[in-house]
């Protein structure tokens, strides 16, 4: 099966989830330019990219479309967390959500990750959501993104300080991870028996 997509960062925690299932990278299939992620909601995102690298390879592929959202900016900067301040760059990213939120007394907010799945030849979305609060100072080294500046509920400290393990425990995309990799698993024993 393919993960579409090119981020290390997401890369490397769906990898440290999913270890039963042999996965293939974009470079392993020769994929090599920018997936276009054109819309305004994670599932039209999430689709388009496993569509592009469907069209491409013709094998079972799923992409994760995801970002964070404060609830005093209407959700922003959502589907456009990965290039809000107009480039790729996570530090800009993040100061720029910093500086928009500097006379918000709200600091609630949450990450979304919605995955979708197109597996012999129909289409599944899973839906992950982590409720937190957005702090004012970047605070560890850990994760990537926004991870710095949020802070799950429950807990005293940024998914940056976190363990990969507690992240991947709670996480918008472990929890949508999860509910993908049980599906598959399920049709793996239909298929069997
Ligand atoms: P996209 O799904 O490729 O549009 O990118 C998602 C963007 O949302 C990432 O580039 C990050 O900026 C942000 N994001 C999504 N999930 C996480 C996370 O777990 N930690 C930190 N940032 C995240």
């Amino acid at each position: 099966m393919v993960v579409a997509s090119n981020n290390k960062g997401k890369i490397r925690e769906i990898k440290q989830m999913v270890q039963d299932i042999s996965l293939l990278s974009l470079s392993d299939i020769g994929f090599t330019d920018e997936i276009a992620e054109p819309f305004h909601t994670f599932e039209e995102n999430a689709l388009a990219k496993a569509g592009e690298i469907y069209r491409f390879c013709g094998k079972n592929v799923f992409a994760d479309d995801s970002g964070i959202c404060a609830n005093a900016l209407n959700g922003a900067p959502g589907v456009d967390s990965a290039h809000y301040s107009g480039t790729r760059d996570d530090d800009a990213n993040l100061q720029k959500l910093l500086a928009n939120l500097q006379d918000k007394d709200d600091r609630s907010g949450y990450y979304k990750a919605v995955m979708c799945l197109l597996w012999d030849d129909e289409t599944y979305f899973f839906e992950g959501i982590c409720e937190g609060t957005i702090i004012e100072q970047p605070v560890g080294d850990g994760g990537f993104g926004y991870d710095p500046i949020f802070v799950p509920n429950g807990y005293d400290k940024t998914f940056a300080e976190l363990s990969p393990e507690i992240k991947n425990e709670i996480s918008h995309r472990g929890k949508a991870v999860r509910k993908m990799v049980a599906f598959i698993k399920e049709k793996l024993e239909e298929t069997a028996s």
